[in-house]
């Protein structure tokens, strides 16, 4: 029988496809432009809310969500692309890459966001409050992470697809069920301590994301508001 292990806990799940729904939603209201520009802006800020979330539960989240469990050294690197590494339960050691570049990109999208001026008749919370050149400066580096955001997504989008085609491992079902099912016959290719690290997702860990997800919303709330 499979062994089923709980890799993603529902915070993580949420968070991503929310944060999948941002995206979208701030791709389709850039294009249409006009009144949309409003909606831009609040997307940019649950996306912002989202990473903020995301870095914390780096920290506090269950086992797999932490950084200093995904996070990859020099070595696991090139054990990694030599073939010399076991296989791993939670994000792959260049996964972990991809991840954190992408993390790091729509941080970078939301708060330059804040500053950025379309020269037409919206611009972000904090634009009043810095220089003409230092709004300049920051719309053009979110028009140039734009292109790297699609960049980043793309790659995200064909390891998935290179998974699933060339190595039989379908990964989405886990980001939307949270179990990954390891066959008998592949359980040698895991440590046996990754095989027993279950993420723990309960209601108190849940709950606690909710309440921390809240007090983000707040605080960035605040700010855009005052
Ligand atoms: C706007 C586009 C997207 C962005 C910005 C994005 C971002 C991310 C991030 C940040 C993670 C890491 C999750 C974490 O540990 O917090 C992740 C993982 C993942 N995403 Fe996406 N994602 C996008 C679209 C998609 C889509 C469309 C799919 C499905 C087809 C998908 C499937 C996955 C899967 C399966 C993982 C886990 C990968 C693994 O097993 O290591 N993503 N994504
Ligand atoms: C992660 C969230 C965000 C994404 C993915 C995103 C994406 C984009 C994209 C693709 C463009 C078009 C760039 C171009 O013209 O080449 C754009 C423009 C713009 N965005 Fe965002 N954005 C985000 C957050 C925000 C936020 C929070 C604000 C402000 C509240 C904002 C304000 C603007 C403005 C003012 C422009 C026009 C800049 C120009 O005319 O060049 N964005 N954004």
């Amino acid at each position: 029988m499979n062994k089923k292990i709980r890799v993603w806990d529902l915070p993580i799940r949420v968070f991503h496809w929310l944060l999948v729904s941002c995206i979208i939603a701030s791709f389709i209201t850039v294009n249409i432009g006009g009144n949309a520009m409003q909606w831009h802006g609040y997307v940019g800020y649950c996306a912002l809310t989202l990473i903020l979330f995301r870095v914390c539960w780096g920290f506090v989240g269950s086992y797999h969500a932490r950084f200093l469990n995904f996070i990859p050294s020099p070595k696991t690197l090139k054990e990694y692309l030599l073939g010399q590494s076991t296989a791993v339960l939670g994000h792959n050691p260049f996964g972990s890459l991809s991840v954190l570049a992408l993390l790091f990109s729509v941080g970078l999208q939301a708060v330059t966001g804040l500053f950025a001026n379309d020269d037409i008749a919206f611009e972000g919370p904090f634009a009043k409050h810095v220089s003409n050149a230092t709004v300049e400066l920051l719309t053009s580096i979110h028009r140039i992470n734009s292109t790297v955001l699609i960049i980043l997504i793309a790659l995200h989008l064909s390891a998935i697809f290179y998974y699933h085609r060339f190595k039989g491992e379908n990964l989405v079902k886990p980001m939307l069920v949270g179990d990954k099912e390891i066959d008998p016959s592949a359980q040698a290719k895991y440590l046996p301590t990754d095989l027993g690290r279950a993420s723990k997702d309960g209601c108190l860990q849940r709950g606690f994301a909710l309440f921390l997800l809240s007090l983000i919303a707040l605080i960035v709330g605040y700010f855009i508001t005052t």
